[in-house]
Order: C-alpha cells, then structure tokens, then sequence
C-alpha cells in the first residue's frame, strides 16, 4: 500500500501536513504559530479520512500519545475512542468507525 501525504498552505507556505498507509494515520502535524486554532489539524484530518473512506474502509486508526496529551483531547473530538491495551506505555490506539 503506497504512503498518502497531504499538505496544508496558507499563501504558498506549507502549514501542515497528514500522512497516512491504507486505514492507519502515520503522521499529522501542525507548525506551531497555527496550533489551537481548530483549523488546520481539523482540515487535514477531513482530507486523510475522506479518502481513506473512498477506498472502503470501514475503520480509521492512529497511534497518539496517551495521557489526556493535545494531541489525544483533539481526536476524542473528532470522535476517535481510545482503545483498551497498548503496545507501548506512552501511546495508545485510537479507532473512528468511518
Ligand atoms: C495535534 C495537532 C495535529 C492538532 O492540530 P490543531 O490544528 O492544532 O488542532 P486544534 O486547533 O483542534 O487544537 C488541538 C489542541 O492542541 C492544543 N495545542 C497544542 N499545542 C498548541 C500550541 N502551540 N498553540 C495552541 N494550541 C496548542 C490546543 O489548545 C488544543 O487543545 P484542546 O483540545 O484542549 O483545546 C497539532 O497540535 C500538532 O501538530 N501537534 C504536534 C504533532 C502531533 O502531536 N500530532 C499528532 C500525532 S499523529
């Protein structure tokens, strides 16, 4: 399965990007003057999942920092649940039916 990436630009400057293989997100990052302000992070999530839906999967997944980090409160809003056993002790699982 080929690796996916979209960017975000603001006049021509790239201000984020999503990455993401077959259902699972592999990376998503803001540039920090364009953190919190419930845009951009939100924009490139809409992007990675419509796709991932057109290719029919019926489920979305990402492994983030646990521990109530940002980057967990903004998939909880998204509608992402947290799922029960880790890999790792710093991160868990986070699933969105699509
Ligand atoms: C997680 C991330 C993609 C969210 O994108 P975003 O566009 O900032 O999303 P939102 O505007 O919805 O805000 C997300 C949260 O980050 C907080 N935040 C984190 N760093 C921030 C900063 N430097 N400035 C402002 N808010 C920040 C916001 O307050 C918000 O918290 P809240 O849910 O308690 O209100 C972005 O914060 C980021 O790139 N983080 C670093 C990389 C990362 O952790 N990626 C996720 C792993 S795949």
């Amino acid at each position: 399965m080929e690796y996916e990436v979209r960017v975000a630009e603001v006049d021509g400057e790239v201000v984020g990007f999503v990455g993401w293989r077959g259902s699972r997100i592999l990376a998503l990052y803001v540039a920090e003057a364009w953190r919190g302000r419930r845009e951009v992070g939100t924009a490139l999530l809409a992007e990675a999942e419509s796709a991932i839906r057109r290719k029919d999967f019926k489920e979305i997944r990402v492994m983030v920092d646990a521990d109530a980090s940002p980057a967990q409160r903004f998939y909880l809003r998204h509608d992402y649940e947290p799922q029960q056993g880790r890999d790792h002790e710093d991160f868990v699982w986070m699933t969105k039916r699509l």
